[in-house]
């Protein structure tokens, strides 16, 4: 990596796509600082792996109330409450975290004089543009959040964006779509569902199964946002897209295949999510310029996924 990218400030490091990262940039031999507040999605075996390396230093706050910035080169800001469900029952640590939390980093970003200011990567998502039925969304659509999570997205979005207009920071803004792997909270579609066809109880399905999701590797992403911070065109955009577009039940479908489930006991439909998304569909051309592209491959990753959940952090 870069050597003037050595010193690493990761938020949220402790989350699914988060310690994929940390654990990466450590392999790099980069110092990483990670600001996590520990939150119920925090993997603890993690926290427990990391704390032992000499590069590593856990900071556990709150995004939205950490009154300094560690010294670092630059910010790499996964953390946010991310599961939609828990938006639509509630949806105000959403915009603690995922808006205040970023307002507040970025005011730390600012309070450093400018030479000394690190460059800000936001961790947004592709459900800022809303779903589309054809076709893929690029970086200059519009955003039309259907929901509480990805309407506070949307808006960190923007304050990231102002903040580089107004006070000069640099930035980054990363949307992958998503994201699948291994230790992934069970909150999630495929973590969730494995572990009830595992149990033998049927995986729970929005609606006919219809819904369109593209898949991409945490590998993968972890690649693309290396890639940005050593050669992307600063103060813009990236798409994270992928190769891999399935219906949901193609997905449920894959996971029952593995676990030996027949079809008939594999999944119920369940009640549809309020505002669902239909579909969502990344042209990522800018960040396959740079020479990203994923290299994991759905169907051959997932059954090492599902055999590797550790079962008992879903209870
Ligand atoms: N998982 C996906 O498929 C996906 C897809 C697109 C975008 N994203 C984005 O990527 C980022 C990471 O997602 P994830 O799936 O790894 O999330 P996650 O829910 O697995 O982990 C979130 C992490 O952030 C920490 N955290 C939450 N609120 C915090 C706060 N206020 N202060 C400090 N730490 C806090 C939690 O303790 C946890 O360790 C998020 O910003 C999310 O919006 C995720």
């Amino acid at each position: 990596m870069n050597k003037s990218f050595e010193i690493i400030l990761v938020t949220g490091g402790l989350g699914f796509i988060g310690k994929h990262f940390v654990r990466r940039c450590l392999d790099n031999g980069c110092f990483v600082r990670n600001i996590d507040k520990v939150s119920y999605a925090a993997d603890l075996k993690s926290m427990v792996e990391f704390d032992a390396h000499p590069h590593y230093r856990l900071l556990q706050m709150d995004v939205a109330e950490c009154d300094f910035l560690p010294e670092c080169d630059v910010i790499v800001n996964f953390a946010a409450e991310s599961h939609v469900d828990n938006a639509i029952t509630s949806n105000k640590q959403f915009c603690q975290s995922n808006f205040m939390g970023v307002q507040n980093m970025l005011e730390r970003v600012r309070a450093k004089q400018a030479r000394e200011r690190p460059l800000f990567i936001q961790i947004s998502t592709d459900e800022v543009y809303g779903d589309i039925s054809n076709g893929k969304h690029s970086e200059a659509d519009l955003l039309k959040p259907s929901n509480p999570y990805s309407a506070t997205k949307a808006s960190a979005d923007m304050l990231v964006t102002s903040w580089g207009r107004t006070y000069g920071i640099d930035w980054n803004i990363m949307r992958p779509t998503n994201n699948y792997g291994c230790q992934q909270y069970p909150e999630k579609l495929i973590p969730k569902s494995a572990w009830r066809m595992r149990r033998g109880q049927p995986a729970l399905m929005h609606g006919d199964g219809s819904y369109v999701r593209s898949w991409l590797h945490a590998e993968d992403t972890v690649d693309a946002i290396l890639t940005v911070i050593e050669r992307g065109e600063r103060n813009s955009i990236y798409n994270i897209g992928s190769d891999t577009e399935l219906r949901n039940i193609e997905v449920l479908r894959a996971i029952a295949e593995h676990l030996k489930v027949p079809e008939e006991d594999a999944w119920m439909a369940t009640g549809n999510r309020t505002g669902q998304d239909v579909r969502y569909s990344l042209d990522d051309s800018r960040l396959r310029e740079l020479g990203w592209a994923p290299k994991r491959q759905f169907f051959e990753e997932l059954p090492g996924i599902v055999d590797s959940f550790d079962f008992m952090r879903f209870s």
